[in-house]
């Protein structure tokens, strides 16, 4: 079976066959975005918080962009901190990459800086803050980048924001930070209230899609029928979710804005920092939306309503679970298959954890003295990443996008962020056509914050 009829093959069990789209050029040049990173309050719903926002919204502003153009924006700092924007996912020049520190100088408060970089491929973005716990502070928004030939005729698309909310409403996420390390070793009770996202006077933290919590949840209105396309970012800083669309199976076709042979589940686990596309074939009625917080008894809530009819219970199913043997990266417009080159070697970087449980390392370095892999321009190297830790880490490589080597066939799913299990060894194949210092961590924040924290490099 060809590529294009595969794909086609698994649109078809949607219902129908997916057009393809002409191939006509439609997107417009990116104009320009001013962030003002800023104290504002925002509603989340049951809540008026304050907090720290891009422009007083909560996400950010949406960027859209187009797959070959430019984006730029503006950083505005009015803050009463340091701060940097970091493009999450894009493999962009370096300098402008927004890691404090390594990229650039943290920008002072009242600073600007403008960044403005090229997007080369395609996909579902965000961006954050990368001075310590601010991403949890709310400073995060969306970046689309359109693909001027698209190759999935879908009908319409919905952008799903994940978020757990601790701060702004019961303390600061650097205070929690600060009360953790100050725990001793077996102080569980913090750490697993903290891990539950439970702070101060919160007693129940809120789970948000798009910046709204489930008491007041996001409505997606649509039509039945109606082939949608969903882009899930999980933008919380110590959850993963476990996403489902009631009544609905899912085709999920992108993993961290790259594509991949569709797999029909009927849920799949985001870790931080992670993105999934999945393709739906609307149903008539109001379908809940739902991303249960891993661990956590508590969950986000969104509803998809394409008429007034009240949504079909559904509660007696067996689940069919994405996991990443499913994924193989797959070019949808049946061009070249865009494989890695051979990886020339190998290197292992061990997850731990110190015996303290506030000190997570890498190759048992912390991030004042950091792990500094060395690789030359343009090979291949293949990372074995060993978690030797009881947590689970969804590890991030700024500026590249990698393949995760599974056991299950020659290609695995293309990504920037993958969550690696407790115990578990998994393989990526990194091709270092991208010279610069990018940093290589945890995107649990906490543990980022905690010493996960280390480089790759080549010049
Ligand atoms: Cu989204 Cu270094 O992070
Ligand atoms: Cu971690």
């Amino acid at each position: 079976m060809s590529r294009r009829s595969f794909v086609t093959g698994m649109f078809a069990a949607l219902g129908s066959a997916v057009p393809v789209a002409a191939g006509a050029a439609t997107g417009k040049p990116h104009r320009g975005t001013v962030l003002r990173a800023k104290p504002a309050q925002v509603s989340i719903g049951p809540r008026t918080v304050t907090t720290w926002t891009y422009d007083g919204r909560l996400p950010g502003p949406r960027i859209e962009a187009t797959a070959g153009g430019l984006v730029r924006a503006k950083l505005v700092n009015g803050l009463p901190a340091d701060t940097t924007v970091h493009w999450h996912g894009i493999r962009l020049d370096a300098r402008m990459d927004g890691a404090p520190g390594y990229t650039q100088k943290a920008v002072p408060p009242g600073g600007t800086f403008d960044y403005v970089f090229t997007v080369p491929d395609p996909g579902t973005y965000f961006y954050h803050s990368h001075v310590g716990m601010q991403n949890d502070r709310g400073l995060y928004g969306t970046l689309i980048v359109a693909d001027p030939h698209e190759p999935l005729g879908y009908d319409e698309e919905f952008t799903v924001v994940l978020d757990d909310w601790v701060d702004g409403v019961g303390g600061t996420p650097d205070e929690a930070l600060r009360r953790l390390n100050a725990s001793t070793a077996h102080d569980d009770t913090l750490r697993s209230t903290l891990l539950g996202g439970v702070v101060g006077e919160l007693r129940h933290p809120y789970h948000l899609i798009n910046g709204r919590a489930a008491e007041t949840p996001e409505v997606f209105v649509s039509k039945p029928g109606r082939l949608v396309r969903f882009r899930v970012i999980n933008a919380a800083a110590d959850t993963a979710f476990r996403v489902a669309l009631g009544g609905h199976r899912m085709a999920v076709t992108h993993t961290d804005g790259f594509p991949c042979a569709p797999v029909t589940v009927d849920t799949f686990l985001i870790g931080m920092g992670e993105r999934y596309d999945f393709l739906v074939r609307l149903g008539d009625g109001a379908f809940p939306l739902v991303a249960e917080a891993e661990g956590k008894r508590a969950r986000a809530f969104a509803i998809v309503s394409t008429s007034h009819r009240a949504p079909a219970p559904r509660s007696d199913v067996r689940l069919r679970e994405l996991t990443q043997r499913m994924l193989r990266y797959a070019d949808l417009r049946s061009r070249q298959a865009d494989l890695l080159p051979r990886p020339s070697r190998s290197v292992t970087v061990t997850l731990g954890m110190r015996p303290s449980g506030n000190e997570w390392t890498l190759n048992d370095r912390l991030a004042a003295d950091p792990m500094r892999l060395r690789v030359e321009r343009g090979e291949t190297i293949r990372i074995v990443l060993d978690n030797q830790s009881p947590m689970w880490h969804p590890m991030h490589l700024h500026g590249h996008t990698f393949q995760v080597r599974t056991s299950s066939g020659p290609q695995g799913p293309r990504k920037d962020t993958v969550n690696i299990l407790p115990r578990e060894r998994l393989n990526i194949d990194v091709h270092a056509d991208n010279p610069g210092e990018w940093m290589f961590h945890c995107h649990n924040l906490y543990h980022q914050e905690q010493g996960m924290m280390g480089t790759l490099g080549y010049g």
